[in-house]
């Protein structure tokens, strides 16, 4: 099998902005027409954060836009960063012609199945896993699809919502859940998704794409499982090299399947759910 290293970019790109939003997270824009033209939603990016050729010195991120639109004509990556340690808070320091050394796009593309228009596309959030569905929807729009897609975005706070305007913006149905009550439903976005369900009845045609914290992952994978439905979980694993060599991101299938061990970075990151393990 190809590693997708050997179709991706590495090159050294200039940013164009950075924007603070707010609660420690921050937008890069950065010009790579390359990588940009490329990149599917729920591909990512390894971003090296320092000097030296240490591949441990890289971090991955979700391309959460590009732009101007998706497609052949974009020329920027723009990624969506939660500064949680040294990595992320030597990102947020660049500024406008700073030069960033990326490599990209790794990972498949997030998949689109087919939804009757009576059906629903859950594209479910938690955190910074809001990043790649930003780029799903732009995408979708951008082909004029009629998938019928509801956003749902959950959050302690509503301060950390970041991002939801963005699909509001879009036209997209967007539903909101924090833990404290203070936007949306009160409660986490996975009981959000059970009330959705329920609202749509048995025999809907439903499948989803979920991304977020180990917790909402596992809960949003249970909860597809036991009703059986079509849903696909981003996996965010730790990835050293991110383009299948380091064999640091593997997780196995699941318990009652044959072992089979899979690398997040080049077999995902998105997997079916009936593909993971009760733990991951
Ligand atoms: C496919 C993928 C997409 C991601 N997309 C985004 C995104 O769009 N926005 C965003 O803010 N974050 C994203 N992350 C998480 C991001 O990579 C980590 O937050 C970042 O690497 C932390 O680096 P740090 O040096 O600031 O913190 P550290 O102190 O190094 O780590 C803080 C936390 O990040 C985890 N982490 C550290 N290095 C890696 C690594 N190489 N791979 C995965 N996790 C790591 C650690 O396990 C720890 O939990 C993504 C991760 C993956 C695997
Ligand atoms: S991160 Fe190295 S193999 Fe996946």
């Amino acid at each position: 099998m190809k590693m997708p290293v050997e179709k991706c970019h590495v090159d050294e790109y200039p940013i164009l902005r950075q924007e603070d939003l707010g609660e420690g997270w921050f937008r890069l824009d950065i010009e790579a027409p390359e990588i940009a033209r490329e990149t599917r939603a729920g591909q990512f990016v390894q971003v090296r954060v320092g000097p030296g050729d240490d591949p441990l010195i890289r971090r991955p991120f979700s391309v959460f836009d590009v732009g101007p639109e998706p497609g052949e004509e974009a020329t920027e990556v723009r990624l969506l960063i939660q500064k949680v340690g040294p990595g992320t808070t030597a990102l947020a320091q660049l500024r406008e012609g700073d030069k960033v050394r990326l490599m990209g796009p790794l990972g498949h593309p997030m998949p689109v199945p087919e939804i009757s228009t009576d059906g629903a596309l859950f594209l479910v959030g938690g955190g910074i896993g809001v990043a790649p569905l930003y780029l799903y929807c732009r995408e979708r729009k951008s082909e004029n699809s009629e998938l019928p897609i509801k956003v749902l975005l959950g959050a302690r706070r509503e301060s950390l919502l970041i991002g939801h305007q963005g699909f509001i913006d879009l036209g997209v149905e967007t539903g909101l859940a924090t833990d404290d009550g203070s936007a949306g439903h009160h409660g986490n976005v996975i009981e959000l998704l059970d009330q959705y369900l329920g609202e749509m009845g048995p025999g809907a045609d439903i499948a989803g794409i979920g991304c977020g914290p180990h917790g909402m992952n596992v809960a949003l994978r249970d909860i597809a499982i036991e009703k059986e439905l079509r849903f696909w979980i981003s996996l965010e694993n730790y990835m050293p090299c991110g383009f299948g060599a380091c064999f640091g991101c593997v997780i196995s299938g699941p318990e009652d399947g044959p072992l089979r061990y899979r690398r997040v970075c080049v077999e995902g990151p998105c997997f079916p759910v009936e593909e993971l393990p009760a733990t991951f």
